[in-house]
């Protein structure tokens, strides 16, 4: 049976190579991230795999772009089955040599946007009493690794965030949370 599958991130790497796997299952995507150009190419490499395919250029950080991206997904398709969210940035240096707008933007993309992404699709998902909602961390929420505090500060914050959802969700049989922790993958970031 085919599904609504938003994925937030899919212009590259990881969220990329899921869109054309749920594209190859038949799956409804709506698929977005800041570049539209890119965008548009995925959206080509998924049709060409016979999938449905909406676009929606979103930076997942501006206020309000996750609802209007969740609104959007249901308008096409209807109910969203679900949310795969792969957007997240990283930046490299010292700690006390990286600008607090730097810091900042990294704690706001990979683990404040993700929570945007959870806020939006679980309120829909419990409304629904289904839904799957797959957000991804890192090794690097176990570890740490010195010149990417920001990026080690916001994937430990969304291991503690996903165990809190997940305790949560024990009370909304049908609506699943996931927490994909990748060690190394070869991708563009
Ligand atoms: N690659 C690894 O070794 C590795 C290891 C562990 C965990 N991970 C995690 O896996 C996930 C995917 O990583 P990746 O390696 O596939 O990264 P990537 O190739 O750099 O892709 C990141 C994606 O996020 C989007 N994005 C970034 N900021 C955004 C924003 N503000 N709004 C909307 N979309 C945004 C990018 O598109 P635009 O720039 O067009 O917006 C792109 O589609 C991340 O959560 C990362 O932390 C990766």
């Amino acid at each position: 049976m085919s599904r609504t599958v938003v994925i937030t991130g899919a212009t590259s790497g990881i969220g990329r190579a899921a869109a054309r796997e749920f594209a190859g299952r038949g799956d409804r995507l709506v698929l977005a991230a800041r570049s539209p150009a890119t965008l548009a190419q995925v959206r080509e490499e998924c049709r060409a795999a016979g999938a449905e395919v909406l676009t929606v250029p979103t930076d997942v950080t501006a206020p309000g772009a996750v609802a209007a991206l969740a609104d959007a997904a249901e308008a096409e398709f209807g109910a969203i089955d679900a949310w795969v969210h792969t957007a997240a940035v990283m930046a490299y240096g010292r700690f006390d040599e990286t600008p607090a707008e730097v810091f900042d933007q990294v704690i706001r993309t990979d683990l404040l946007a993700a929570a945007e992404v959870a806020r939006v699709a679980l309120r829909r998902f419990q409304a629904a009493s289904a839904g799957t909602l797959v957000l991804t961390g890192s090794v690097l929420g176990h570890i740490t690794a010195p010149y990417m505090s920001g990026y080690v500060a916001a994937k430990w914050g969304l291991q503690g965030l996903v165990r809190a959802l997940q305790q949560e969700a024990r009370e909304t049989p049908g609506v699943r949370i996931c927490l994909v922790n990748p060690g190394s993958v070869d991708t563009p970031v």
